[in-house]
């Protein structure tokens, strides 16, 4: 079942990226004071770029914009260069006019981890929550750090990350070597994630295609995360031919 799942199947990842930037920009020139959510990953980085020149080219502005990010690695301080917080700064927020101390990032040297989570929780509600969320899914379908068997109302929390995930992120694109790669991440949970007024889910590449034909086609369950966004009332993924390619 496809749920109220909108597709949208681009040419390439070039188009993915341009699609998405749009509609993220459409949202900040209509609600300049947009709360938004943001991905960390290859998939997201072109988007980011195309946000970043839009902002330099066509005067699209942050400044009243705050952000949340799904998640952190687990023990990375901010300035690693591993971190998602340093990911974030080089890709978007250092190259467009956000306000730092509008951008919120799960810190992964927190001292106790229960408490970060419960305050970000709190953080998004004082907000008033996320009005769109752009998301990657993993090859596993997981959303965020949420691996396979993470509940539909889970809440940001700390999990482990599967050997899977880890190997994904340790191919030369990121990590080095798998034994660098952080076991455990801070992570929005899947209910948290549903909660955001709108999705956005992309997804590039011929890796993602059993993935993405689970999530859209396949029943709705834990065993995929990213299927447990087939009853959310506004998500759409935005996918390339290759990840479309085993709908
Ligand atoms: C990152 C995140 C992850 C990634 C997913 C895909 O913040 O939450 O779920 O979106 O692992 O990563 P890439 O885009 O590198 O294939």
């Amino acid at each position: 079942m496809a749920g109220n799942i909108k597709l949208m199947v681009c040419d390439n990842a070039d188009s993915v990226a341009k699609e998405a930037a749009k509609v993220f920009s459409a949202l900040i020139s209509d609600r300049p004071e947009a709360v938004i959510g943001l991905a960390t990953g290859s998939t997201p980085e072109n988007t980011y770029a195309e946000l970043a020149r839009m902002h330099k080219e066509e005067g699209l502005s942050f400044a009243k914009v705050t952000s949340f990010n799904l998640d952190e690695y687990w023990g990375l301080d901010g300035d690693h260069d591993q971190s998602y917080r340093y990911f974030m700064r080089t890709n978007l927020f250092d190259k467009v006019d956000i306000r730092p101390w509008n951008t919120f990032v799960l810190n992964g040297k927190a001292q106790f981890p229960a408490i970060e989570c419960e305050a970000y929780e709190q953080k998004i509600v004082s907000m008033g929550g996320v009005d769109l969320w752009l998301l990657g899914i993993g090859g596993n379908g997981h959303i965020a750090f949420n691996e396979p068997g993470s509940p539909v109302d889970s809440r940001t929390r700390l999990v482990s990350l599967t050997q899977e995930t880890i190997d994904a992120n340790s191919d030369g694109r990121f990590f080095k070597d798998a034994s660098e790669v952080p076991r455990c991440a801070l992570s929005t949970g899947i209910g948290t994630i549903r909660e955001a007024r709108g999705l956005v889910l992309l997804a590039t590449g011929a890796k993602k295609a059993d993935a993405i034909a689970a999530a859209v086609n396949g029943p709705f369950t834990p065993d995929v995360p990213a299927s447990l966004l087939q009853d959310h009332p506004d998500c759409t993924f935005i996918v390339d031919k290759d990840a479309a390619s085993k709908l």
